[in-house]
């Protein structure tokens, strides 16, 4: 089926605040609060945002507190089946607390509510839900969460919400409540056409359709302009953007363009996919000096059979060589990963060229996941030769591997200066946080009025996951 990009007019983005206003008419004045609870990706994180914006514009407040929310709205994430059973289980626990309390309203959203399986069974199986809707309903929140409403309002009707549709729009103008004020998420695409053989995401996300760079760039602007300082551009994969937008900038375009944004403020961005990482990226990465010397590349296996079977497109040769070109051209640059261990018929040889991979590139970091099948993906029906005890070994072999790496790549850190932008306080003896350049964690001690600031410091201790440092 060919895949139309189409854009939401500004007309129905105004009826949804529209829509919010009514709402927020019609509950009338009084403190009312919702809690937005949110698994998976930072694209997820993104788009809590807009669930937020929605609720605040209706008037309601945010609590931590699960008992004192009128509105309880989990958006979820599908990606591994571990990710799934913590939803059920949270929102199976909220069916006490609506014992007590028929009009508190539970809103199960995201990518999980896009797969018609999940939402029979949470129709038929988790009562509790009141409004379920999949990820391209997003932006039609508002009109959905009114009839849900009007349902609540009939006595003895206790009728239910269900909604999806496999028509996705790129959608502008939605309302946004940020998370912060020093790093703000800055989404330039959605959905995905590369379709892994082990992965969700393009059923439940759609196909790939970039926002336009002028948007995007106006977006950018107006965050600086608001003092955010580390803006991270989001999308499955953020190489293809603006494929089949007929005239639009490709990504190192796109980063050139933020780049020219006048202010003092960091660029990083989410996820490449290495079959798309190319030198013309590499050479904007190194000439932006806004640009976060940072790559996360996924590598997920190490084996060219596995890597076949996988659909990733591209060979643990050229991986490597695009790494040792990256690292030729961006002076500091700090590599992370994703990997899955037990991929249907992962031999130990195929592991052990894995590891030995990981331990040649190097990687400051590795997200590191045991292969979880899903339904509807082709790789989901395929038989997996090893035993659960035999990926449990590989897993905990990989993890210490990834562990020493980063205490030693950290370990190297030690005694130099980097720049860093704090970003968040802790509590203990380290009661600030910060990243450097290219995304390194450092702890630091200091007073909590330097948040937001940029500081000068030099590391004076590390461990597997992070710097200590002092400013200077
Ligand atoms: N678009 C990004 C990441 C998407 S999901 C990319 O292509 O890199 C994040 C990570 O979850 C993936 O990189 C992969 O390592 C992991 N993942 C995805 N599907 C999985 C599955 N079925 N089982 C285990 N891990 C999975
Ligand atoms: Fe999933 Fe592959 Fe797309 Fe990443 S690139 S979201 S792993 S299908
Ligand atoms: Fe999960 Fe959806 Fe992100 S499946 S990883 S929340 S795109």
């Amino acid at each position: 089926m060919a895949y139309e990009r189409q854009e939401l007019s500004a007309a129905a983005a105004e009826e949804q605040r529209e829509i919010c206003a009514r709402i927020n008419a019609v509950l009338g004045p009084g403190e009312r609060y919702a809690l937005v609870d949110t698994y998976g990706c930072q694209q997820n994180e993104s788009d809590s945002e807009i669930l937020r914006g929605y609720l605040a514009a209706m008037g309601y407040s945010f609590t931590e507190e699960e008992e004192r929310a009128d509105v309880v709205v989990v958006n979820t994430c599908a990606v591994r089946e571990h990710a799934q059973m913590r939803v059920f289980g949270n929102v199976g626990a909220l069916s006490a607390q609506k014992r007590e309390h028929p009009e508190k309203i539970v809103v199960l959203c995201g990518c999980m509510a896009q797969s018609p399986e999940i939402r029979e069974k949470v129709k038929r199986s988790y009562r509790v839900v009141d409004l379920c809707f999949g990820t391209n309903e997003l932006w039609r929140f508002p009109a959905l969460f009114e009839k849900t409403l009007e349902v609540h309002g009939l006595p003895g009707n206790r009728g239910r919400v269900f909604e999806a549709t496999d028509e996705a729009l790129v959608a502008e103008g939605l309302p946004r409540q940020r998370d912060g004020k020093v790093k703000a998420w800055l989404s330039i695409m959605n959905g995905c056409n590369n379709f892994c053989s082990y992965c969700i995401v393009p059923y439940v996300r759609g196909r790939e359709r970039s926002r336009r760079s002028e948007e995007i760039a106006a977006e950018a602007e107006s965050l600086v302009l608001a003092g955010y300082k580390d803006i991270t551009l989001l999308g499955q994969n953020v190489n293809s953007y603006g494929r089949g937008l007929e005239g639009e900038l490709n990504f190192a375009g796109l980063l050139r363009k933020i780049n020219a944004i006048d202010g003092d403020f960091r660029i990083r961005f989410m996820t490449s996919h290495p079959k798309d990482a190319t030198e013309e990226l590499f050479t904007a990465m190194a000439e932006c000096e806004k640009v976060a010397p940072h790559l996360h590349l996924p590598l997920q296996s190490g084996s060219d059979r596995i890597l076949k079977a996988m659909n990733r497109g591209y060979t643990a040769e050229s991986y490597l060589k695009k790494t040792e070109l990256a690292r030729k051209l961006i002076p500091g640059l700090v590599l992370t990963t994703d990997i899955i261990v037990g991929f249907p018929g992962e031999t130990e040889e195929d592991f052990l060229d894995t590891l030995r991979l990981t331990e040649t590139v190097g990687y400051d970091s590795m997200f590191t996941f045991i292969y979880s099948p899903r339904p509807g993906t082709p790789a989901a029906s395929w038989e997996n030769g090893a035993s659960r005890e035999e990926i449990q070994n590989r897993f905990d072999r990989l993890l210490k591997s990834a562990n020493a790496q980063a205490a030693a790549i950290h370990k190297a850190q030690e005694g130099k200066t980097l720049r860093v932008l704090i970003d968040a306080t802790n509590k203990g003896e380290y009661t600030l946080s910060s990243r450097s350049a290219g995304g390194r964690l450092v702890h630091l001690r200091g007073d909590a009025s330097l948040l937001g600031r940029w500081a000068q410091v030099k590391i004076t201790g590390s461990n597997t996951f992070a710097l200590f440092g002092e400013i200077i």
